[in-house]
């Protein structure tokens, strides 16, 4: 997939999930699962856990593609440094997104990990819509002609 599609996909997928997570919050449904990574009934989703095991399985795909855009970027002949630095930084920052996203459960919704997880996510967020843009970017360079 051409990065700018993929950085695209990962920013529209992290969206809904930061959106899912507001919804969690806010509807009371934080520890509705108690326990991480699956919750009691395994991998499969049942009525119960459901919106919890949604934000799980979104969180796992958006892991996937931050760091698929990362190793993207990173392969890429026509990205600058720019991207390369926005991307990583969006690999870093997810990967402690979800390990405290287990610290939030663990922790039964502390307030304070609560308000870091949006906190991170909200960093996050800007990691990968900047890593877009650039994407964008390389697209139009690398078919501009050259003079
Ligand atoms: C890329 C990964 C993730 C992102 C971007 C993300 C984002 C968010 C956001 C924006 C919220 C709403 C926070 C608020 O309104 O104060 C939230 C809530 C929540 N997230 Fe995540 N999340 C991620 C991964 C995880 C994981 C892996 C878990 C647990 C396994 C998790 C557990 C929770 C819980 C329990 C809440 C609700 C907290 C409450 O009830 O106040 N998150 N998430």
């Amino acid at each position: 997939m051409a990065i700018q599609y993929l950085a695209l996909a990962t920013m529209i997928v992290l969206y809904s999930l930061m959106f899912i997570g507001g919804y969690i919050s806010a509807a009371g449904l934080g520890l509705t699962c108690p326990e991480w990574p699956l919750c009691p009934n395994g991998v499969m989703p049942s009525e119960e856990y459901l919106i919890e095991w949604i934000h799980r399985l979104v969180a796992a795909t958006t892991g996937v593609l931050v760091i698929a855009t990362m190793i993207a970027s990173i392969i890429n002949k026509n990205a600058d440094l720019k991207i390369k630095i926005t991307s990583s930084l969006a690999a870093v920052f997810v990967v402690v997104q979800i390990t405290l996203g287990a610290l939030v459960i663990d922790l039964k919704l502390h307030a304070v990990l609560v308000a870091i997880h949006l906190g991170i996510g909200i960093l996050l967020f800007s990691m990968v819509l900047l890593t877009t843009l650039f994407a964008f970017r390389i697209s139009r360079t690398a078919i501009a002609p050259r003079i």
